[in-house]
């Protein structure tokens, strides 16, 4: 449990509060996001020189404005359903067909025969898929998503390796895949991993790349390793985050042992998370006994992530920034579920009714997993900079 509320470099949110507080007497509840603090992300992701191809993992953010901003950086984007591709092709400039991936798991075969017959290059994560419909992938480029055997990340529901995790193709059947792919014309271009989210250890990606490497001695046709994403963020600025150098340099010498191959990645929190904060009204404050509560217009419909895997978000209260937090509370939502909770015992100033709270760094997984659960519509979306 932290009970500081450390700042040590003025966000974009606290420069941009006035704005933002108007924004919220409109609209509130809403997320507002920065286009450029996302342009400044893609900077600092792009200083991976060793990383050929980037493909931002668009269940982070589909905001259109987003996905536009992140495809102008240069960044293509991974998708996981239907929707999402339709997401893409639907955008005022939409990508090129060499700027999407498909990385479903356990979706019906035509999702498969439909994105390949889009032209879109798309991920295999089951044996089982390749046997049963091989005329589905006769001829096609298709890429395996590889299982490393065991998972990291921030919660053991982002861990997407090992035994225990639905997510790709035990190494001990390779073999036995790679003929079965060569009879029938299948043609493996890449190989993938993706072992987790909220990853802050630089040697993960350097693990993965090596892993995959191994699937070289069976799949000849390969080109592309994609090292999968979950790169980690500074919850807080007085946080160390990933040290970009040190898993720069340690791409850089995998590349070296391997030249010819190209290196693909697929960040979603990174490039998203700090560009979006959530605002929301106060409705009522309470103090029950000991304990205090303030009660915000939304909730776990709009950020669920504090309630599935206790999640910390730094939240202020918008509108009495320079007041000293004297008090503590739990910061809840207007559910009926008492997991409607977005911050435990945090140190906040007298606040009040029609005060604006902010949590900050929502722009990754926040809206896109919001629901209408208790039919309450979650924050709506909201765009500044550029
Ligand atoms: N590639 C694949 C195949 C993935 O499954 C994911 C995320 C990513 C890339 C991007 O991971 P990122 O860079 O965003 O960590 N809802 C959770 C995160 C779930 C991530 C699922 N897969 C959260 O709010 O923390």
């Amino acid at each position: 449990r932290r009970t500081d509320n450390p700042v040590t470099v003025i966000p974009w949110w606290q420069q941009q509060r006035s704005r933002l507080l108007a924004m919220a007497d409109l609209h509130s509840p809403c997320y507002v996001y920065d286009l450029n603090t996302l342009a400044e992300q893609a900077d600092i992701l792009k200083s991976l020189t060793a990383v050929d191809r980037f493909f931002f993992a668009m269940k982070a953010n589909a905001h259109p404005a987003v996905l536009g901003k992140i495809l102008q950086q240069g960044i293509g984007l991974e998708t996981v359903s239907p929707g999402e591709i339709d997401r893409c092709l639907s955008l005022e400039s939409p990508p090129d067909r060499r700027n999407l991936l498909f990385t479903p798991n356990f979706a019906p075969i035509e999702e498969y025969s439909r994105a390949l017959e889009q032209g879109i290059a798309t991920t295999i994560d089951n044996p089982a898929l390749l046997y049963d419909y091989p005329a589905v992938f006769k001829n096609r480029r298709i890429i395996l998503r590889l299982d490393p055997g065991h998972g990291s990340g921030h919660h053991r529901y982002v861990r997407t390796a090992g035994e225990q995790s639905k997510f790709g193709i035990p190494e001990s059947t390779l073999p036995n895949l790679a003929d079965w792919c060569e009879q029938h014309e299948i043609l493996v271009f890449g190989l993938h991993a993706h072992t987790g989210s909220g990853i802050l250890d630089h040697r993960n990606w350097q693990r993965i790349a090596h892993f995959l490497a191994r699937g070289l001695a069976y799949f000849k046709d390969v080109e592309v390793i994609n090292v999968g994403g979950g790169l980690g963020i500074k919850e807080n600025p007085g946080d160390s985050g990933l040290d970009f150098k040190a898993l720069n340099a340690s791409l850089s010498d995998f590349k070296q042992q391997h030249p010819n191959i190209a290196l693909w990645m697929e960040p979603g929190r990174f490039l998203v998370a700090h560009c979006g904060v959530l605002l929301a009204k106060v409705t009522q404050t309470k103090l029950k006994g000991k304990q205090g509560y303030i009660g915000l217009e939304t909730g776990m419909n709009s950020l669920i992530r504090p309630a599935l895997y206790g999640a910390w978000h730094n939240i202020v209260n918008l509108t009495r920034l320079d007041a000293p937090c004297d008090f503590s509370a739990n910061i809840v939502g207007p559910m009926c579920e008492s997991g409607d909770i977005l911050g435990i015992d945090r140190p906040m100033p007298a606040t009040r009714a029609g005060d604006v709270v902010l949590i900050a760094n929502t722009g990754a997984y926040g809206a896109t997993m919001a629901s209408r659960y208790n039919l309450r519509d979650p924050a709506q979306e909201l765009i500044i900079g550029d």
